[in-house]
């Protein structure tokens, strides 16, 4: 696990989109394993600003995201579908049909997440994997004690996760109880693994990923287990570790 500790969350936002962009430079169709959330919005600002500077092109991207709320249409404001489009996919030249995102309005969601399983195989598998990390150590929404030989599937979301997310939903809207994610062994899966936290209320999380013990309670020290993880952080992010005066630090 390649650990770098930025001063500020833009330089560590920076740096993970200038990763991607370079993904797509050596390999313009890539397939990108992508997240949503409140930390994601700036990489997707900085990788349309590569693309509008010409630095890249976007044309021949293909995508899966990780995960889509169960009983939410993609064109909820609260959907996954919707914050993709808004914050990435209605800005590029991408094939639609290229940019995956589960349908969380399946009428039978574990079907889905099987299909989504399959698509992701016939696609060649993820090159990068984009990750952010919940604050209970999940990644994608794959919960404290989910399995790490977990494939894509229907997750109950814990109180933490459903509290944390209401921020993204109106006073009279529920969030929803369920999601489809795509599992850990299929994150294991991906070439490579690119991680981004910041702010101190990630800090708890992050030391567990990292220091804790390799365990089903935090999902994301699995992470620890792949060959090619690399950990961007804040000050904020990383004022919990042990060990944080390198850069980078593993
Ligand atoms: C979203 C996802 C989640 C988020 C995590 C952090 O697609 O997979 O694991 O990355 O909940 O969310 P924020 O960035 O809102 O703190």
């Amino acid at each position: 696990m390649n650990i770098i500790v930025f001063p500020e969350a833009q330089t560590a936002t920076d740096f993970v989109a200038e990763k991607l962009v370079n993904t797509i430079l050596k390999k313009p169709d890539a397939v990108l394993g992508l997240a949503t959330g409140g930390t994601m919005p700036p990489v997707y600002a900085a990788l349309l600003r590569a693309a509008r500077n010409r630095q890249v092109s976007l044309s021949d991207l293909r995508s899966f995201n990780l995960d889509e709320y169960v009983g939410l249409a993609p064109d909820h404001p609260q959907s996954y579908h919707h914050f993709m489009r808004k914050h990435l996919f209605d800005h590029i030249d991408a094939k639609t049909n290229n940019l995956f995102v589960p349908r969380g309005d399946h009428p039978e969601p574990a079907q889905e997440a099987s299909r989504y399983e399959g698509a992701i195989i016939e696609a060649g598998g993820i090159d990068v994997q984009l990750l952010g990390l919940g604050a209970n150590g999940h990644i994608g929404f794959n919960e404290p004690s989910a399995s790490f030989s977990s494939r894509t599937r229907v997750e109950t979301l814990t109180d933490d996760t459903r509290l944390a997310n209401a921020r993204f939903f109106k006073a009279d809207e529920s969030v929803p109880s369920q999601a489809i994610t795509v599992g850990i062994a299929t994150i294991l899966d991906a070439r490579s693994i690119l991680l981004l936290a910041t702010g101190e209320a990630k800090a708890r999380a992050v030391q567990a990923m990292i220091e804790g013990p390799i365990e089903e309670n935090c999902p994301a020290s699995a992470l620890r287990n792949h060959p090619s993880v690399t950990v961007a952080l804040d000050v904020g992010a990383a004022s919990r570790l042990s060990s944080k005066t390198g850069c980078p630090v593993s």
